[in-house]
């Protein structure tokens, strides 16, 4: 199975994402998890260069080439071997992430970005995303609160108008594939997301898989 998690940033997936890599594994299901951009050494280089704060302008088609230049990479080394060998995998951000942040965020329009993606990950789609949909603005709050002290990267300096496209744009793409894309509200208790988490995942699983 492969899993990815969506969202702005601030919205709380990587703790579900720990918390799912365990459930699966205690069912006896051998997980790889996974993260965009980076995941890869050159996936990671493209991260410095696209998150790092210090970097020369990057022209909006170079980052989302760059983004589906590092998620090519994480497809072809990490993602499909994983699910070749019978794993299942659990991805931070895919290509959902790249039509909202660079598709609408950067307003290059959908068309374009899904062409990249398409070329970059060979059409390989997940089987089951969780959005956790956040607020703007409770988004924002969250991303300053946890970098005091530490300059916002490249994306979390943008206006509050882009994350709003951002959101937006991830809302319109799961009432497009309501059977793929899972809304979940990011402001409900840990606990009770990682049981809801869990329901859907669960009736996914091959039965004669779970222990
Ligand atoms: P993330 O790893 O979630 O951030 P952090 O390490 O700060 O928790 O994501 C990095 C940033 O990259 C995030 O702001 C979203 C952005 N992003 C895109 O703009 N497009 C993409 O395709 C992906 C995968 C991420």
């Amino acid at each position: 199975m492969f899993i990815t998690f969506e969202g702005l940033d601030g919205a709380g997936k990587s703790t579900q994402i720990g918390r799912l890599k365990a459930r699966l594994e205690a069912a006896g299901r051998t997980m790889v998890s996974t993260r965009e951009p980076g995941g890869t050494p050159v996936g990671d280089s493209l991260r410095h260069i696209l998150l790092n704060s210090e970097a020369e302008a990057v022209a909006p088609k170079t980052e989302a080439l760059l983004y589906a230049a590092s998620r090519a990479q994480l497809v072809a080394q990490v993602i499909e071997p994983a699910l070749t060998a019978g794993k299942d995998v659990i991805c931070d951000r895919y290509v959902d992430a790249s039509l909202a942040y660079q598709g609408q965020g950067l307003e290059l329009g959908e068309q374009g970005v899904a062409a990249i993606n398409q070329f970059a990950t060979g059409g390989l789609r997940a089987d089951i995303t969780f959005l956790f949909d956040v607020t703007v603005a409770t988004s924002r709050e969250r991303v300053e609160n946890s970098r005091i002290g530490q300059p916002l990267d490249r994306i979390e300096q943008r206006d509050n108008a882009y994350f709003h496209r951002v959101r937006d744009e991830f809302l319109r793409l799961a009432k497009l594939e309501p059977d793929r894309i899972v809304v979940l509200d990011a402001s409900n208790h840990p606990d009770d997301l990682e049981e809801e988490i869990w329901h859907h995942v669960e009736k996914r699983l091959p039965v004669n898989k779970i222990i």
